[in-house]
């Protein structure tokens, strides 16, 4: 679904394990269920995958806010931010790809 000329939305039904893709996002969304609920969805693997996926200065917003989470992102090389959260989230993270090369 084309947005704008900037923003298209696909939706891709995969796991996200295996997914694989060559396109470079700026933004995001990472909606997993918690990492209470579902610890493999907040791996060390997945998010170095979306990282490299990634355009410098790119986004990746979580509700989540746990500081176990924090510093994962902070290990995979993400800038991390701590936002106000939406209705019922208290804080949510904004980590960003800061590339110094
Ligand atoms: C909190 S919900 C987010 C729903 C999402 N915002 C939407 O509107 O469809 C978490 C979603 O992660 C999906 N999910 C769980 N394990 C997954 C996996 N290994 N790979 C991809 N998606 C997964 C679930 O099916 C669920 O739809």
């Amino acid at each position: 679904m084309v947005l704008n000329e900037q923003t298209a939305i696909k939706k891709v039904k995969t796991d996200i394990y295996d997914h694989r893709t060559s396109q470079i996002f700026d933004l995001v969304y990472f909606d997993a269920f918690s990492p209470r609920i579902q610890p493999e969805c907040w791996s060390r693997a997945i998010f170095d995958k979306l990282y490299q996926s990634m355009a410098n200065d790119g986004i990746l917003v979580t509700y989540c806010a746990k500081g176990s989470i924090k510093r994962l992102l902070a290990k995979v090389g993400f800038e991390i931010e701590t936002l106000p959260g939406p209705l019922y989230k208290r804080e949510m993270i904004r980590a960003v790809k800061i590339q110094s090369d």
